[in-house]
């Protein structure tokens, strides 16, 4: 698909994207089992609701505190967890027999990723009773948020960010094709974000969830296109509590602050993206992910620093930006310009070629690469088979080409390039 056709159809994206009807949930910081969720639910005159949730998270005791205040406070909660890591259309249809059954008004979606998408199908075909989930895949097919019950998204890991997408995958259960609801209408209306949910991550999952958050924000935000100033922002203020908290995070995990600001990155990252899109780590990382079953976080991870050297100097200032942000250039002392022929401070010599774009995009993509370092993430994948280099190229180029409105567009043969820089 040649780069022209490309960007004459993000232009085209571009225009139709200011006629949709974009909203941010509101955000409620605080613990699940606060009086703040209750007065939420009680002031929107819901009393009974589903709760989605994934199967071990009953036996895991998290949502247990949530649910004894709000049944004591006489809001009816019916759990709805019987659910895989990826939902079927099966699986949702019974979610939403229980919700019709109970007389529900409302849905927490109380989880991971897969809670929240099966939590927003749910919706999605309450508010569409003459819909399938087939038939709303897609794009814009829900349409009508007036009748989408009020969804209140409680996320358990910092990563995903679906607590604020327009997105939610549903898997047929027979044929095993995931395919995904695309709607404005979908985006939950509430976001509960409370560290004390993430504090008994594992390490590795930390990791893996905040580099996908971390990927999320940087990839929306080099895209070109359809971002307004709010995702802008989002992205670069994501990134810079990325910066400033994930290894904090991975390191120590009862640092609540530090848990509580990866809620917060992962949710604007989640923000960010789901009008300024994802990229080529995306595209090639769900290729890897559903050939070899890499997780998504880990897949994320590995291809960042790789692709954002592969844009060059198309991605250089809005990575430079980036650096900015995170106050990286300040710590290596950017005042000191190196195109002006340098100065005498002893800063200039650690700083030399770092000052430029060129220089300070670098700065920001080794700092990845030690973070990755950092949490012992490794710089390429051990399972990519060569045989399977082109079929991983095919399936990048279709999911990105010419949705995506990357810096650099790259063909099929550019895309293979990739992927071997990667194995
Ligand atoms: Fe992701």
């Amino acid at each position: 698909m040649n780069s022209l056709f490309c960007r004459i159809y993000q232009g085209a994206m571009k225009v139709g994207m200011y006629m949709l009807p974009w909203h941010t949930p509101e955000v409620i910081e605080d613990r699940a089992d606060s009086d703040r969720l209750l007065e939420d639910i009680k002031r929107r005159e819901v009393e009974r609701l589903l709760v989605v949730m994934g199967p071990n998270m009953m036996k895991r005791g998290l949502p247990v505190p949530m649910l004894e205040k709000l049944r004591a406070n006489g809001i009816e909660c019916e759990v709805f967890d019987r659910l895989t890591s990826d939902p079927t259309d099966a699986q949702v249809e019974e979610g939403v027999r229980l919700y019709n059954e109970k007389n529900a008004q409302g849905i927490i979606l109380f989880g991971g990723g897969s809670p929240m998408d099966c939590g927003k199908a749910i919706a999605a075909r309450i508010a569409r009773p003459d819909r399938t989930i087939a038939e709303l895949q897609g794009v814009l097919k829900v349409r009508s948020r007036r009748k989408v019950p009020v969804m209140w998204a409680i996320p358990t890991t910092s990563g995903t960010g679906s607590e604020a997408t327009m997105a939610a995958v549903i898997t047929d259960h027979e044929t095993h094709r995931k395919k995904s609801i695309n709607d404005m209408a979908i985006i939950p209306h509430v976001c509960v974000l409370d560290a004390g949910l993430t504090a008994g991550l594992p390490p590795d999952i930390t990791a893996y969830t905040g580099m996908d958050a971390l990927c999320h924000a940087v990839e929306a935000y080099t895209n070109n296109a359809y971002n307004t100033a709010l995702e802008k922002k989002m992205a670069k203020d994501a990134v810079k509590l990325i910066y400033e908290n994930l290894e904090g995070a991975y390191e120590n995990g009862s640092d609540m602050e530090k848990r509580q600001n990866m809620q917060r990155a992962a949710f604007y990252a989640g923000r960010a993206f789901t009008r300024g899109c994802v990229g080529y780590v995306h595209a090639i990382g769900h290729a890897v992910g559903g050939l070899y079953g890499v997780p998504h976080g880990k897949a994320m991870a590995i291809l960042l620093p790789h692709v954002l050297k592969a844009f060059g100097s198309s991605a250089e200032a809005k990575l430079a930006e980036l650096a900015d942000h995170c106050g990286l250039s300040a710590e290596y002392g950017v005042d000191h310009d190196d195109r002006t022929g340098g100065c005498a401070c002893p800063a200039y010599g650690a700083m030399k070629g770092k000052t430029t774009n060129n220089g300070k995009a670098r700065l920001f993509i080794e700092w990845i690469e030690n973070t990755k370092r950092s949490m012992d993430i490794p710089d390429r994948f051990d399972c990519i088979k060569e045989e399977d280099v082109e079929t991983i190229a095919k399936w990048a180029d279709a999911e990105a080409n010419p949705l995506y409105p990357v810096p650099k567009i790259f063909d099929r043969k550019q895309l293979e390039d990739l992927v071997r820089s990667v194995m």
